[in-house]
């Protein structure tokens, strides 16, 4: 590890191109609480963590971080830091409580007040559609699976468009549409929680065939700012054996290209399309679906955390950690240090990772949606949060993010994963992200030391403006 001593310097000599946005992000349901104001309806996250079994200690996003309440707090605090941008997400079942139909107008207030209170703060707003909140109501007919829900989901694009597009500029439709499709209807590790490879291609696809329909709705309504974000998890086998080669492939495949390349080009990688059919879980694939996937985009959003290595080996048929026709793959351990989430570190790999993905999407500006990781931040004696292996990790990616720029990538933002410590999905409070640091018991927010190296950093790329 980088001792503390040598971080201003490391600071100092990281530069970004002219205009290039920095930000943090985070998701309604990780962060707002306050889930039975104000008319919002119930998301299969609300009955997902409050099934017995299912998250970390039972947790749950009732409370949160009561950003709901707090929000005026939160926005005072990005100011603070110098973020020139915000990425959030809207909650579906707030703006329309049953998915469809009847729109809640105190939902789409919150957000009015929330956009209005960024930019009075001068941060820039970029709104996230589907932060992985499917009302209930839908999920009750088939959520994903059912081809309907796509359609839906344009509408209700649509509905905060007409609501918001008068002060929103940046818009996303989809967060991780791999982890809505694949932990939520494969592994189960997400909500609906189901387990079923067919359920898992049906919602692959209806997720995507619901991007390219609420791009069209967004781009009839004027937006000129558009984008999609996805995860990667760049995939290396560990030894070259042909079998885990093709393991490599394979996870490849279903959990990077499955997503990147019909969006960019209309079509599925052939060997993917192959591996579903073979494992029986066709994708479901209707005339005219690949070119409205393929509605062309103004950026795409790129979420980096980690790396996996794979190989093929026996173990119990009952692992959730395969996915589809993996059912032999296993990740191996990361070598060296991991966080909390038992995540290695790769800053390497991102500089490669963005190399990849301007060869597969040549001329589509690129924007660091999310990058992150998560450590046991306790407050000190001092009353200060030092986190030292967050901030090396900040600093090595952004390095990561410069090394590609200098090689050609047209990288454009950079968002922090996350602003506040929050809610981890299935693994509960237990995993903090956060630049600030929050205490639960109070809701205090304390800024980390991470923090202050990041403010650092903006300060003197305005400054070099
Ligand atoms: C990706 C997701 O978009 C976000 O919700 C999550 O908290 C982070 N990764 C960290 O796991």
């Amino acid at each position: 590890m980088t001792s503390t001593d040598a971080r201003p310097d490391r600071a100092a000599g990281l530069v970004f191109p002219p205009g290039f946005v920095f930000g943090a992000a985070t998701a309604a349901y990780q962060i707002e609480g306050a889930v039975d104001v104000d008319g919002r309806g119930l998301s299969i996250w609300d009955t997902f963590s409050h099934t017995p079994g299912r998250t970390f200690q039972g947790h749950t996003g009732d409370v949160a971080v009561e950003h709901y309440t707090r929000y005026p707090e939160d926005v005072a605090l990005m100011a603070e830091l110098g973020l020139s941008a915000y990425r959030f997400s809207v909650a579906w079942s707030r703006v329309l409580p049953e998915g469809a139909g009847r729109v809640e107008q105190r939902g789409l207030d919150f957000y009015r007040r929330l956009v209005d209170e960024l930019l009075a703060a001068g941060v820039d707003p970029w709104l996230t559609l589907y932060h992985w909140d499917l009302p209930q109501a839908l999920q009750d007919r088939g959520g994903w699976t059912d081809r309907d829900t796509a359609a839906r989901f344009a509408d209700y694009a649509g509905t905060v468009h007409d609501a918001l597009g008068d002060r929103v500029r940046h818009w996303s439709t989809l967060n991780e549409p791999m982890c809505s499709a694949l932990l939520g209807h494969m592994s189960g590790q997400h909500a609906p929680g189901l387990r079923d490879a067919a359920a898992a291609s049906r919602a692959t696809h209806h997720l995507l065939l619901g991007h390219g329909l609420a791009t069209r709705a967004l781009r009839d309504r004027g937006a000129d700012s558009l984008g999609i974000t996805l995860n990667f998890t760049p995939m290396t086998p560990a030894t070259d054996r042909p079998e885990d080669v093709d393991a490599a492939r394979r996870l490849d495949g279903q959990q990077n290209r499955m997503f990147l390349v019909p969006v960019v080009t209309g079509a599925y990688p052939p060997d993917v399309e192959a591996d579903l059919a073979a494992a029986g879980a066709p994708l479901p694939i209707q005339d005219g679906d690949l070119e409205t996937i393929a509605a062309p985009l103004d950026w795409l959003g790129v979420n980096y955390y980690f790396e996996s290595t794979v190989q093929v080996r026996d173990r119990a048929p009952d692992d959730p950690t395969h996915f589809i026709g993996g059912e032999d793959v296993v990740e191996l351990d990361p070598e060296g240090p991991t966080t909390t989430m038992g995540w290695g570190v790769s800053p390497g790999t991102f500089t490669r990772l963005l190399g990849w993905i301007s060869e597969q999407a040549p001329g589509l500006p690129l924007v660091i949606t999310e990058n992150g990781s998560a450590w046991p931040d306790e407050v000190a004696e001092d009353g200060a949060v030092h986190d030292p292996e967050r901030t090396d990790y900040l600093l090595r990616h952004l390095e990561a993010v410069t090394d590609a720029v200098a090689a050609g990538a047209d990288v454009r933002g950079y968002f922090a994963w996350s602003l506040l410590d929050n809610y981890e999905w299935a693994r509960g409070y237990a995993q903090r992200f956060g630049l600030v640091h929050v205490d639960y018991d109070t809701q205090r927010r304390t800024p980390k030391d991470s923090a202050r190296v990041y403010a650092d950093i903006l300060r003197r790329h305005r400054e070099a403006q």
